[in-house]
């Protein structure tokens, strides 16, 4: 007995030199010192050792378990210590690193401007309506009342999808399909995207955006196409405008308008955003044509109205001094962030 524990002691602390870490130590504490352990297993032979012999026997075998549990304490302690000390180290957080930016989404220029476009004329009675950017020909020509042989049919400025179907030239589509669906009076615009087959260039783009307008009911003149439309353009410019009205021609109204605002950058002297001209072309408009309004099942004997049509990125780069269309439409971050 005495040598089994000798050797015991041996094996534990030859064993323990080879230990790394802490769970190695607590796998030799319950190798040694388990139920199943040599440990013991030296406490169940004693009961074959003489009787006199015993309490000394088992006084060592007892020294023996008590020295090998101090042995694992120390060791483990050792290691834990140092594990603990490592964990730490790894999960240290460096606060001098830069922080993780967040960025923040906003509409985009046009959308901006489209919604301030949209609630001026809310605030004058106009509802807003939309029409379908995929259109047919009735709509967006023949209902309109263009001649078979008009140039804007050509496929120069219109793109086709099919024999029937079209990318709209103008928001004036909505036109019929609102005063089919609605009996005067009618206030409403229409905002949208246009496609035309143009060359791409700093002043024209194959498509871009108009808001269309609409009044139809009794009695409807062209002095109040004027005087909206002043109204307008000074509560969007945001002071007194110098506006003009040109005859023109529409095949959808008679009479005609194109509509003149002063140039701000030149105060009418003529500069590179007029093109010397001193004012500036934003809106064609007129009286709705009495066969429109037939067509769109409004009797033109009771009813009259006014419609127009204007361009929004025209006037946004006015306002925001963008000098080419194309910047719009890019998608170029240094040019979105700055508004
Ligand atoms: N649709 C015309 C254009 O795109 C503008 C317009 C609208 C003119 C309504 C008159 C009435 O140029």
């Amino acid at each position: 007995m005495d040598q089994m524990i000798g050797e015991l002691r041996q094996q534990f602390k030859h064993e323990l030199k080879d230990v790394k870490d802490s769970s190695g130590v607590e796998q030799l504490k319950v190798r040694f010192l388990g139920k199943k352990g040599p440990i013991q297993g030296l406490m169940t032979q004693l009961r074959d050792v003489p009787g006199d012999k015993r309490p000394v026997i088992g006084k060592q075998i007892n020294d023996l378990k008590l020295e090998l549990e101090a042995l694992c304490h120390e060791a483990l302690s050792g290691y834990q210590q140092a594990e603990l000390a490592q964990q730490i180290a790894g999960e240290k957080i460096d606060i001098s690193l830069p922080g993780r930016r967040q960025f923040q989404g906003k509409a985009h220029p046009l959308s901006q401007f489209l919604q301030e476009i949209i609630d001026i004329l809310h605030g004058m009675g106009f509802s807003v309506q939309y029409g379908p950017d995929i259109d047919t020909d009735w709509y967006n020509f023949e209902g309109l009342n263009f001649p078979p042989d008009h140039p804007a049919r050509e496929m120069q400025d219109t793109f086709y999808i099919d024999a029937e179907r079209l990318l709209r030239t103008h928001t004036s589509n909505t036109q019929l399909r609102v005063m089919e669906k609605t009996t005067p009076p009618i206030r409403i615009i229409a905002p949208g995207t246009v496609y035309r087959n143009e060359n791409i260039s700093a002043r024209s783009h194959v498509f871009f955006h108009q808001v269309e307008g609409l009044y139809v009911d009794r009695n409807v003149t062209l002095a109040d196409l004027f005087s909206t439309m002043e109204e307008f353009y000074t509560k969007l410019l945001r002071r007194k405008i110098i506006s003009r009205f040109r005859p023109s021609f529409f095949p959808f109204t008679e009479p005609s308008v194109e509509i003149d605002i002063q140039c701000s950058q030149c105060g009418g002297k003529g500069c590179r955003i007029c093109k010397n001209s001193g004012w500036l072309e934003v809106c064609g408009a007129g009286m709705v044509h009495p066969e429109v309004l037939r067509n769109g099942g409004i009797d033109p004997e009771v009813y009259s109205g006014f419609a127009w049509g204007m361009g929004v990125e025209r006037p946004a780069m006015l306002r925001y001094d963008v000098n080419d269309i194309r910047l719009f439409s890019e998608n170029d971050l240094r040019f979105l962030n700055q508004f």
